[in-house]
């Protein structure tokens, strides 16, 4: 029985091992850049009104606790905001991966959005060339006055230093520590329901498209948000958004790009029944959280 046990054991393992990736250790990068990109993340001297920053809607784990954040003029956003932390990794930005890469991203998003910055290249530059600290960063990094290119290029240098590494799943997944009874359950529930089909990876998601309602269809709630069939058009794209990465989730409440749901109990909750089509018990959902809860890593020291 004890070899039985310790060989299915073994198999979990493995496939974990196969299935998810630790984060690096240690990654490289220009320390001068980094360090111009964090304090233009951090100034709300960048939105028109100067009272909101990159941070001020991406403070908690590189998320904020609200449903939808509040920008510039107290306008109130209309989906939730994700988290900065582990960008890298994710193969498009913004729920439903409308940006490929980080700087589109800034382009079609932050600054401009009248929901959150409301300001204009125009505005940035001249509020940086009057500003001797940034005139002298900028001299430092790129040897040249600041331009909006540029403030693109450092905030994403910084962003890309946000990594949460050293999480205790991390340390599992380098056999440096063996996960709690409860954990390990939580963890073979999640590859044996197949949440892992879509939560995978360095991430555990953030690699894929899919659906919210893949068992389940959900109300049609077409028009309402920003889903996938908004930038490709095509009718099975209809309720489809990035696969959320779950690293620090128990950590970045409330939850969905509807932002409604409060607690992680019950996401795990509403993702079994609408996309693998099982009703959990408490104990499976109170697994499945210990597990989730393993992957919350350190902050990154740059942030
Ligand atoms: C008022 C709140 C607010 C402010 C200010 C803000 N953001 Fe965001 N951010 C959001 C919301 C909301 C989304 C998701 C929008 C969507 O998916 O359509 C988002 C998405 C993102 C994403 C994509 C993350 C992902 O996983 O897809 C990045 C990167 C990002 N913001 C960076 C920034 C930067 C850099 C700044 C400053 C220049 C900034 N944000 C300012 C609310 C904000
Ligand atoms: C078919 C792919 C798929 C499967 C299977 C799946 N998920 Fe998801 N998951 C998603 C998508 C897509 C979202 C984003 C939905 C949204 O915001 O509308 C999501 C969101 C979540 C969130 C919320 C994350 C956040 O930051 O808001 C949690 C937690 C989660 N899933 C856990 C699970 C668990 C636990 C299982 C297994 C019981 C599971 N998922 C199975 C695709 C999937």
């Amino acid at each position: 029985m004890r070899i039985l046990i310790t060989i299915l054991f073994m198999i979990t393992l493995g496939f974990s091992q196969s299935l998810f990736l630790p984060l690096p250790q240690k990654i490289s990068y220009n320390k001068e850049k980094v360090d111009l990109g964090k304090n233009l993340f951090f100034d709300p001297l960048l939105s028109r009104d100067k009272d909101i920053s990159c941070h001020s809607c991406h403070f908690n784990y590189g998320a904020d606790r609200e449903q939808f954040s509040i920008g510039t003029d107290n306008q109130k956003g209309f989906i939730n905001t994700p988290s900065v932390f582990n960008l890298p990794y994710k193969i498009g930005y913004f729920w439903n991966g409308r940006s490929e890469t980080l700087e589109e991203q800034m382009i079609d998003g932050p600054f401009f959005n009248k929901h959150e910055m409301a300001s204009s290249k125009e505005v940035i530059e001249k509020r940086l060339l009057n500003s001797p600290k940034y005139i002298h960063m900028f001299q430092n990094v790129y040897h040249q006055k600041p331009n909006f290119k540029l403030v693109l290029d450092a905030i994403v240098e910084f962003q890309n230093t946000l990594i949460s590494k050293n999480s205790k799943f991390d340390k599992y997944l380098r056999h440096e520590l063996e996960l709690s009874l409860e954990e390990q359950k939580g963890m073979e529930l999640f590859i044996s329901y197949g949440c892992a089909s879509c939560h995978n990876g360095i991430n555990l998601g953030g690699n894929s498209y899919q659906k919210f309602g893949t068992v389940i269809e959900l109300r049609d709630n077409l028009g309402q948000w920003e889903d996938r069939y908004k930038v490709t058009g095509k009718l099975e794209d209809k309720n489809v958004f990035i696969v959320p990465g779950l690293r620090n989730v128990e950590k970045t409440a409330p939850y969905f790009h509807s932002g409604h749901i409060k607690t992680l109990k019950e996401a795990i909750m509403l993702m079994g029944y609408y996309n693998i089509g099982v009703v959990l018990t408490k104990d499976e959902i109170h697994y499945i959280e210990k597990f989730l809860q393993t992957v919350t890593g350190d902050l990154p020291e740059t942030f």
